[in-house]
C-alpha cells in the first residue's frame, strides 16, 4: 500500500463556527460550543454505554427497548448493537409525524421541469408507504426477503424503501444510471424475487428508458417473479402481463394503512453495493437500530436540524448519501426534505439556486464536482437568488479544495453559513469526521474532527502501527465500533473480514489516506487501494479493465484514475490491442467507450484511453500501475524507482503518448 500525493494544504485559515447562527433569528445550535462538543466527545469514547443508551432512548421510538448496548468486537467481526431492542424504521420515519402533525410536509418533490413542485405531508405519506407495504405483502414477500429497486429521483422511491422497512424486507436500491448489466448482477447477488421500477426516467429533459433496462436485466435473473412500474411519464413501454403490475393499480386495490412489523434492531435493513478493490461489486449490509440512529443525530447535529427545517441534499437515493440523509436522517427527526430529480443545469446553472430559494432551503448537501462545475460557470447565477434561508452547507463524496470551499462559503453561503465538509462511506452508514456548526472552527479543505463515538487512529500502512500525537500521515482507522456500521458483506462474510478488519487487526480499515494535522484536524488524503473516485462515485479499476477486457479488440488493459478539475478523479484507461485488428484507433475507442457503459453505466465512461504497443510491468508480468498514475498525473520526472521494470525502453514512448492527449 503506497500513500501518494500527501502534500498537506498551506492554507490554514480558521472559520470560527458562523456568527449568524447565534443571532436570536436562528434556532440555537444543538452543539453550540466547541468545549460541549468535546465533552460530549469524551463521553461518547469513555462511556459508551451510557452515551448511546441516551442517545437511543432521546431520539428513537423503540416497541420493545434494548437492555444491551453493544456485543462483539473489531477482532471478531461479530459486532451487534442494541440487540434484544425491538423497532420498526418505517414508524419512526413517518407514523411518529403522521401523528403528531399530519399536515407537515415530510418530501418536497422538485421535478425536473422546474415550477411543478409537489409537497406530500406526512399523513400521504404514511398512507402511500402503508398502500406499497400491502402490495408487497400481496406479492407473498416476508420479512427479510429482498426486493431491488431501481427507480428515477421521484418520491416514489423514497415510499418503497419505506415500504420494504415497514415489513422487515431487505431493500436493495440500485442507482438508475446503471447499466442492465449491472443491475442484473445485484438483483441476483441479492437474490431479489420483486423489482420496483418506472416506465422512464427523466433527467435535464432527457429520457432514461428505466423500464426497458429492467427487461433487459431480468432476462439473466430467472428468480424475479413481479416487476411493479411506477407511472412517470406516461409513454408506452413494453409490458409482461404474468410478470408486471401498474403501481397505481395496485395501490389503488390497497387499505392506506399497514401495520408496521417490529423487527430486531440487529435485522437487516439494506443492501447496498459498492465498489471495492476487486472486479465484483459488494453488497454492504446495515442493520435496522445501529444505522437509524447513525443517520438520524449525525443529521440532526452535523446538518443541525431543527422542527420547521427544509432540508436538501442532491445525492441520488441509489446512494448511500441518498438513504441516509434524503430518506432516513430527515424523515427520523421529522423535517422536510427535497426530493430533487433534475440536473444542476436543467434549464440554467441557477436551478439549485432556484430550488433553496423557492422552497427556503436551510440546509443544502451537495457534491465537490457539483460545486466546482457550477464555480466555473460564473457567479451570476448564484449571485441574483435570495439564499437568506441557508444556515448549513454541507459537501460530500470526496476531499474538496480550498478553492471551491471558499467559493462555497462567500458565493452560496454569502459569508452567512457553516461549511460542512463530511467525510464517510457507504460502509460507515453516517458520517465519521465531519465539523459541527455551531461548534467547530472550520480549516478550508479539512473534514475536521470526529464525531461522537468514532475513536479514529492513523497508522503507519507497511507496520500497522498506530502513528501517535498530532502532525502525523498514514492510513484511516476506526478503533471501536459504532452504531452505524456495516456489519458484513451480503453473502461473503470472509471478504467483509478480509477487505475491513484483518487488514489492520483490532480496527476498521478505511481505504483511505489521511493526515492528522499540528490541531488534531483530519485531512482526508484520498483512497490508498484500487479505487477511482469520479464526482463522489466509486469505481474500482478492476471492474473497469473487465468490462475493458471484454471486447474483441483488447489484449491488456490498466486503469488509473487521473487528476480532474471537475470531477476530482477521471478515469484513464491504458489498452494494448491483439495482433490483427484492423479497426483504426478512433474506432477502437469507440467500441470501448460503448462497452463500458454498456457492462457498467455512463460514469463509468473513461475520459481518456490510450493505446499502447505495450504497458509498464515487472519481470513477473505484473503490471505497474504506480508508473501510469504518475504519467498521466504529469509527473513522469518523479517515478521513483523503476528497476523493476521488465522493458525500461518502454517509458519514453508512453511518456509522449500521454503527453500527446492529456
Ligand atoms: C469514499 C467513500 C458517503 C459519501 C459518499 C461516497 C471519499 C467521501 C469525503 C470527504 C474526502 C471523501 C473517501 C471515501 N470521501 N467523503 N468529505 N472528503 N473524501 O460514498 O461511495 O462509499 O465513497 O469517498 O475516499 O472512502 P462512497
Amino acid at each position: 500500500m503506497t500513500i501518494e500525493n500527501m502534500n498537506v494544504s498551506e492554507e490554514n485559515t480558521v472559520y470560527p463556527p458562523n456568527p449568524a447562527l447565534f443571532n436570536g433569528t436562528a434556532p440555537k445550535p444543538w452543539i453550540s460550543s466547541l468545549e460541549q462538543y468535546r465533552e460530549m466527545y469524551k463521553e461518547s469514547i469513555e462511556q459508551p454505554d451510557a452515551f448511546w443508551t441516551r442517545m437511543a432512548l432521546d431520539n428513537l421510538s423503540w416497541s420493545r427497548p434494548f437492555t444491551k448496548v453493544r456485543q462483539g468486537s473489531l477482532d471478531e467481526g461479530d459486532v451487534a448493537w442494541f440487540v434484544d431492542g425491538e423497532l420498526n424504521i418505517s414508524y419512526n420515519c413517518v407514523d411518529r409525524w403522521a401523528e403528531a402533525d399530519p399536515e407537515r410536509v415530510a418530501f418536497v418533490y422538485e421535478a425536473d421541469e422546474p415550477g411543478n413542485a409537489q409537497k406530500w405531508t406526512y399523513r400521504r405519506l404514511l398512507q402511500e408507504v402503508c398502500r406499497v407495504s400491502n402490495v408487497l405483502t400481496s406479492f407473498g414477500l416476508r420479512k427479510g426477503d429482498t426486493v431491488a429497486i431501481y427507480m428515477p429521483m421521484i418520491p416514489e422511491a423514497a415510499v418503497s424503501m419505506l415500504a420494504c422497512a415497514r415489513l422487515g424486507l431487505v431493500h436493495t436500491v440500485v442507482f438508475a444510471g446503471f447499466s442492465a448489466s449491472s443491475l442484473a448482477e445485484r438483483v441476483q447477488d441479492a437474490g431479489s424475487r420483486v423489482i420496483i421500477t418506472a416506465d422512464e426516467g427523466l433527467r435535464g429533459s432527457k429520457i432514461i428508458k428505466t423500464k426497458a433496462i429492467v427487461d433487459e436485466a431480468v432476462q439473466s435473473c430467472p428468480k424475479v417473479e413481479r416487476v411493479l412500474v411506477f407511472r412517470r411519464t406516461g409513454n408506452e413501454v413494453a409490458f409482461n402481463k404474468d410478470r408486471d403490475v401498474w403501481w397505481h393499480e395496485a395501490t389503488d386495490k390497497q387499505r392506506p394503512y399497514c401495520p408496521p412489523v417490529p423487527v430486531s434492531a440487529e435485522d437487516p435493513l439494506f443492501l447496498l453495493y459498492t465498489s471495492g478493490s476487486t472486479g465484483k461489486p459488494k453488497g454492504v449490509l446495515h442493520t435496522t437500530g445501529g444505522y437509524l440512529l447513525g443517520a438520524t443525530i449525525t443529521a440532526k447535529y452535523v446538518f443541525d436540524i431543527h422542527a420547521g427545517d427544509v432540508f436538501c441534499c442532491t445525492a441520488d437515493i441509489g446512494w448511500i448519501t441518498g438513504h441516509s440523509y434524503v430518506v432516513y436522517g430527515p424523515l427520523s427527526l421529522g423535517a422536510t426534505s427535497v426530493i430533487f430529480e433534475s440536473v444542476p443545469t436543467y434549464p440554467d446553472p441557477s436551478r439549485y439556486w432556484k430550488l433553496v430559494e423557492e422552497h427556503k432551503i436551510t440546509q443544502f448537501y451537495t457534491a465537490p464536482t457539483a460545486i466546482r462545475a457550477l464555480r466555473r460557470l460564473g457567479d451570476s447565477w448564484v449571485d441574483k437568488c435570495d439564499l437568506s434561508s441557508l444556515r448549513v452547507i454541507g459537501s460530500v463524496g470526496e476531499p474538496i479544495n480550498p478553492e471551491a470551499w471558499l467559493w462555497y462559503y462567500n458565493k452560496v453561503g454569502r459569508g452567512n453559513c457553516s461549511v460542512v465538509d463530511t467525510y464517510w462511506q457507504t460502509e460507515t452508514g453516517s458520517h465519521v469526521i465531519a465539523p459541527l456548526p455551531g461548534a467547530t472552527p472550520a480549516k478550508p479543505g479539512s473534514a475536521t474532527l470526529p464525531f461522537f463515538g468514532i475513536d479514529v487512529a492513523v497508522l503507519d500502512p507497511l507496520t500497522g502501527k498506530e502513528l501517535e500525537g498530532n502532525g502525523v500521515t498514514g492510513v484511516l482507522a476506526i478503533r471501536k465500533p459504532w452504531p452505524s456500521m456495516l456489519r458484513t458483506v451480503g453473502g461473503d462474510h470472509k471478504r467483509f473480514l478480509d477487505t475491513y478488519l484483518k487488514p489492520y487487526p483490532g480496527h476498521y480499515f478505511a481505504g483511505d489516506g489521511v493526515t492528522r494535522d499540528e490541531e488534531g484536524y483530519y485531512w482526508i488524503r484520498g483512497r490508498v487501494d484500487d479505487v477511482i473516485n469520479v464526482s463522489g462515485h466509486r469505481l474500482s479499476t478492476a471492474e473497469v479493465e473487465s468490462a475493458l477486457i471484454l471486447s474483441p479488440s483488447v489484449a491488456e488493459s490498466a486503469v488509473v484514475g487521473s487528476p480532474d478539475e471537475v470531477t476530482g478523479q477521471a478515469i484513464c484507461a491504458f489498452i494494448t490491442l491483439k495482433d490483427g485488428v484492423s479497426a483504426t484507433e478512433e474506432e477502437v475507442k469507440k467500441e470501448l467507450v460503448a462497452a463500458v457503459r454498456k457492462q457498467i453505466g455512463p460514469i463509468a465512461t473513461p475520459k481518456i484511453l490510450i493505446i499502447v504497443d505495450d504497458l509498464p510491468k515487472t519481470r513477473s508480468g505484473k503490471i505497474i500501475r504506480r508508473i501510469l498514475r504518475k504519467v498521466v498525473a504529469g509527473e513522469a520526472d518523479q517515478l521513483g524507482d523503476v528497476s523493476t521494470l521488465s522493458d525500461p525502453s518502454i517509458l519514453k514512448v508512453l511518456i509522449e503518448k500521454v503527453n500527446a492527449v492529456v
